[in-house]
């Protein structure tokens, strides 16, 4: 079996696992909550639970990934013991099986984004744009595949030379363009308004269970948890890192571009509106997340005249970065498994697996009305909690407190001592599963 992978230093890992947590769901997903659910109130909201609920769980899993230095399934069977092995076993397979259903609906988006930014760099050549961008089948299929082949090949080369190398260039890279955008659509007519409801949150709807419920799901989504991403790459994590304070940083990171993507998207989505662009339906509630991305902020560009292409390219080239960084670690799951467990090599993983995903990706475009949404909310509202409350079981109740504490004292020699464990264990037992379940049930309802 080829040697595993490791991540080569802490600043590697933080943007590897940032650049997972960091994408679509930061970038588009964020904003338009944001604007729908009161504005500073939502984004208030998040940051508490970010920290008090998706922070523990993300604990676990990288604590879980780096004990084991293995793939989801041997990393579960390992902490589960005689008695639990089975059920790790299966709690790592349906982790697996959920990154690859993310990955397949992502990559149709993403797919999306790649066509949006190649049509606004034909735009500046003088191409036809609509080669590039139309609502054709076609078009549809050629920028997934290709959003396949990119994601692909990044995971094919390796944890150091691929997810880390690429990792680490394109996360620098996305935090500038997010700034300069900032930075240009605030300085527009119409701006303003959106700033102001991005900073006076309306705490009157703080206490609607909607709220805060629509805040704990995109935590959960915005951190990749409850599908063993960052299991994988918290078993590339070198024994000497302090774990807590690096999954620390990543929650950090993972708020922060939220935050700044709020500043961007609303204020943009206020342009538009200053500019002629219907953003709101009859009844006042903001068009369809898809609406706004593809036609909303294409129809802003536009009415920009020739500076339009060019923040046109940034933004789409912006998003594209974004859900790429995510997507490798979706793959990494199940190629993780293939190359640990199965002994075959990684390259080869990557290709088998990707194209299979695709394959799952092309049966959802050509049934599109019936998959697309079947498929998000199996994934990311029932199976990532669900995965989310194991995780927290096995690490709360099935662990030995022991063998616990012994990982987690590597990197951090004094952990006894730390308010990290003093709260810590009990937080993953009681608080996170019985919270998460709220969640759960709520997707029944
Ligand atoms: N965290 C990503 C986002 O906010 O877009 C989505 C994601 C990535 C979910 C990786 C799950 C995953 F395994």
């Amino acid at each position: 079996m080829a040697a595993r992978g490791e991540f080569s230093s802490r600043t590697a890992f933080v943007l590897a696992a940032s650049g997972s947590a960091i994408g679509l769901g930061n970038i588009w997903g964020f904003p338009i909550k944001v604007a729908s659910n009161g504005g500073g109130a939502f984004v208030f909201t998040y940051i508490i639970l970010t920290f008090l609920l998706a922070y523990p769980i993300l604990m676990a899993e990288l604590l879980i990934g780096r004990n084991a230095k293995a793939d989801t399934v041997k990393s579960m069977v390992k902490i589960g013991g005689k008695k639990s092995r089975g059920l790790g076993a299966l709690t790592g397979y349906w982790g697996m099986l959920t990154a690859s259903l993310i990955l397949s609906f992502y990559a149709i988006i993403a797919g999306g984004m790649l066509s949006h930014a190649s049509g606004s760099v034909a735009n500046l050549v003088g191409l036809p744009v609509n080669w590039f961008v139309n609502d054709s089948m076609l078009g549809t299929i050629v920028f997934c595949a290709a959003f396949f082949v990119l994601t692909i090949g990044v995971v094919a080369s390796g944890v150091a030379s691929g997810i880390e190398k690429w990792s680490t260039r394109l996360m620098p890279l996305l935090i500038l363009l997010i700034i300069a955008l900032i930075v240009y659509i605030a300085t527009l007519p119409g701006a303003s308004e959106g700033w102001a409801i991005y900073l006076q949150p309306d705490f009157s709807k703080i206490t609607e269970p909607s709220l805060v419920l629509d805040a704990l799901g995109q935590a959960f989504f915005s951190l990749s948890l409850g599908v063993g991403t960052m299991m994988v790459y918290g078993s590339y994590v070198s024994k000497s890192e302090n774990l807590p304070k690096l999954g620390a940083t990543v929650a950090g990171m993972d708020i922060g571009i939220a935050v700044l993507a709020g500043m961007l998207v609303i204020p943009a989505m206020y342009v538009a509106q200053y500019n002629g662009v219907v953003i709101f339906d009859d009844k006042g509630q903001l068009l369809q997340s898809t609406d706004l991305i593809f036609n909303v902020m294409p129809s802003l560009f536009s009415s920009m005249g020739g500076t339009g292409i060019i923040v046109s390219l940034i933004f789409f080239v912006l998003m594209s970065i974004a859900a790429l960084t995510s997507s490798i670690s979706m793959l990494e799951v199940p190629v993780a498994y293939a190359s640990d467990s199965l002994g075959i090599t990684r390259k080869k993983s990557a290709w088998l697996i990707g194209l299979g995903i695709f394959a799952f990706s092309l049966v959802i475009i050509f049934n599109s009305a019936a998959l697309f949404g079947l498929v998000v909310n199996f994934a990311t509202e029932f199976s990532e909690p669900l995965i989310g409350i194991l995780f927290c079981i096995f690490v709360g109740w099935i662990w030995q407190r022991n063998a616990l504490l012994a990982e987690l004292k590597q990197g951090s020699p004094d952990m006894e001592n730390t308010l990290f464990w003093k709260i810590w264990p009990s937080y993953v037992r009681f608080v996170c599963p019985a919270i998460v379940l709220v969640l759960l049930l709520r997707s029944f309802l």
